[in-house]
Order: C-alpha cells, then sequence, then structure tokens
C-alpha cells in the first residue's frame, strides 16, 4: 500500500517514514488541531468544499487562523494523493496549531501546520454491507456543547476511541454514543439514520453532535427520492424498537446496523430503505467518479 504524507514545512509529498514533525507540535501534545477525512471516487475528491468549509469552521470554533488558502490546500492534496499512484485514495487533512513552548497558552504557537496523508482507499468487505454491523450503545457519552463543541471536528477523539473501546468490548464492532441528556447523538465516527414505519429519522443537530458531509448527502439524496426525512430527538428505545439503523460516514458511506445491543434491528437483515439509500449513494460516487458533478469538482 502506498502512502504519502504532504507537510507544509516541507511543502511537498513526502513518504512516510521521511515525514517528521515535532514533539512540540500541539496537534501532537494536546489534539491542538482540527481535521478532515475525505476519499476520492475515480481519482476526484469527493465533497472537498464542503469538506473545506467545515475544516475552516472547526478551526474557527477553536481559534485556529489557518494560513493556507482553499486552493493551497486542495492543490496539497491532489498532490498527495498523485503521488501514491493509487487509483482512490483515504485522505486526511490536518492543521494543526504548530509548535510553540510546552505550555497551552495557544499564544505560544508557531505557525499552523497542514499535513495531508493519502492512502489507498480500502472499503470493508462487501460481506460486511450485506449483512450489517454490530452496535452498542455506550456509557460514554458525548461533552457538551458548552465544553468542546460536538459540532467541530477537532484533534480531540480521545471520548470516540473510548466509546468504541466499550463496544468492541461488549462484542460490538462500532459505538452509539448518547448526549449528555441521553438522546441518540452519533457513531464514534459516523452519523446515525433510523427508520420506523417507513420514516426515515436522524438526530438533529441540535443533540450535539457533528454535522457529517454524508449526512447531509443521504438526506439530500432520500428528499430527491420523495421520501421525508426528519431531524428529531431520537432516544435510546426508539433506535431499539426501529425497523432500520444505519451509519453514514465520508469513507464507509452508509453501511447498516442489523444488530443492537445483542438483538437483531428490525428482521435483523439490511432492511429496504437502507438498501435503496445505499444504492443511490452508489449512483451519487459514481457521478463524482465520471466528472458529471460540478460541485465535487470545483476543488479537485
Ligand atoms: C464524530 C463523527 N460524526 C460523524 C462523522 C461522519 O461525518 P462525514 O460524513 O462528514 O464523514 C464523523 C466522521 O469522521 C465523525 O468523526
Amino acid at each position: 500500500m502506498t502512502i504519502k504524507v504532504y507537510l507544509s514545512t516541507a511543502g511537498r509529498p513526502l513518504d512516510p517514514a521521511e515525514a517528521t514533525i515535532s514533539v512540540f507540535d500541539r496537534g501532537f501534545l494536546y489534539g491542538d488541531s482540527v481535521y478532515e477525512t475525505l476519499r476520492t471516487a475515480g481519482g476526484h475528491f469527493v465533497e472537498m468544499e464542503r469538506h473545506l468549509v467545515r475544516l475552516r469552521r472547526s478551526a474557527a470554533g477553536i481559534g485556529l487562523e489557518i494560513p493556507y488558502t482553499d486552493q493551497e490546500i486542495a492543490e496539497a492534496t491532489r498532490a498527495t494523493c498523485d503521488a501514491t499512484g493509487n487509483p482512490d485514495c483515504y485522505v486526511r487533512v490536518v492543521v494543526t496549531r504548530g509548535t510553540g513552548e510546552l505550555g497551552l497558552d495557544p499564544r505560544h504557537a508557531g505557525v499552523p501546520l497542514l499535513v495531508v496523508v493519502a492512502k489507498e482507499l480500502k472499503l470493508a468487505p462487501a460481506e460486511l454491507y450485506e449483512r450489517g454491523i454490530s452496535a452498542h450503545i455506550v456509557d460514554v457519552r458525548k461533552i457538551s456543547r458548552r465544553s468542546l463543541d460536538p459540532t467541530l471536528k477537532t484533534g480531540n477523539y480521545l471520548n470516540s476511541i473510548q466509546a468504541l473501546r466499550q463496544a468492541t468490548d461488549n462484542a460490538a464492532e462500532d459505538a452509539i454514543m448518547l448526549s449528555v441528556d441521553g438522546a441518540v447523538a452519533e457513531g464514534a465516527t459516523s452519523n446515525v439514520f433510523m427508520v420506523k414505519d417507513g420514516a426515515i429519522l436522524t438526530p438533529s443537530l441540535k443533540t450535539g453532535l457533528l454535522s457529517g458531509i454524508t449526512r447531509a448527502l443521504i438526506c439530500e439524496l432520500a428528499r430527491a427520492d420523495g421520501r421525508e426525512v426528519a431531524e428529531v430527538t431520537i432516544w435510546p428505545d426508539d433506535l431499539r424498537a426501529a425497523d432500520e439503523v444505519f451509519l453514514t460516514s465520508s469513507v464507509r458511506g452508509p453501511i447498516a446496523v442489523t444488530k443492537l445491543d445483542g438483538a437483531p434491528v428490525g428482521q435483523g437483515r439490511v432492511g429496504p430503505v437502507t438498501q435503496r439509500l445505499s444504492a443511490l449513494y452508489s449512483d451519487y460516487l459514481g457521478w463524482v467518479a465520471r466528472g458529471e458533478l460540478d460541485r465535487a469538482e470545483s476543488a479537485s
């Protein structure tokens, strides 16, 4: 597998062994960074513009001024993907607050560091999409918006790591996290949808969760298909009583949850709505791959 890493300090894609950063980098020391994970389809970035908008929003939310233009970030990302030679890439774009003296005060930070990691896109096996995954509603809750705002995609993922640990300790493949008030919020690195009596529901952004780009795409695709999607408060018992549950994220796309807390979801199979939305999402990736989407293309 070819991996390339762009560092703004080097100004070009490097081999991973060459791509070293300071131990005084604040992203390393404190998780003082923001990031995006995206993919390519047919070599084209999927929703690069939306990822760049969210990156900037996350940075603004922690008072990190990104000194790189969208074009510079997109070009660095393009160069890194091209350098891998992979037909399609998994891409991570990270901006840290830079290096500086030890100490929390962000005024000690130097120049923000841009890191782009590109590696071969490896999707979960088709078998997993066909059978769905198991998930566990974990005790580890999202933190309050008054603490670190969960709508920002920062380098602080310990909460999600703890959630995933608890899920795997309970023999589940993924975690579903609740808000501080106990409402269903999101997966460890995904958004949650449920289907009940034909209605498609997803936790409202007010619950305190990342406004997923795939979540938005799925809502748009479903609505264009004549279906309603409601953004509401979902309680754990609603999710347990759902006919279908699925998770969404940029790399995995939509994936069904067919087992929740050890019990089957609905019929315990990938349901018809999840199948339909997954097919629409595949069509959408096909458009991106063929360069038929202006929006996806403009930044690639
Ligand atoms: C906490 C969290 N929620 C949701 C998502 C899904 O977001 P997207 O669809 O933009 O990848 C992610 C993606 O990494 C995430 O980390």
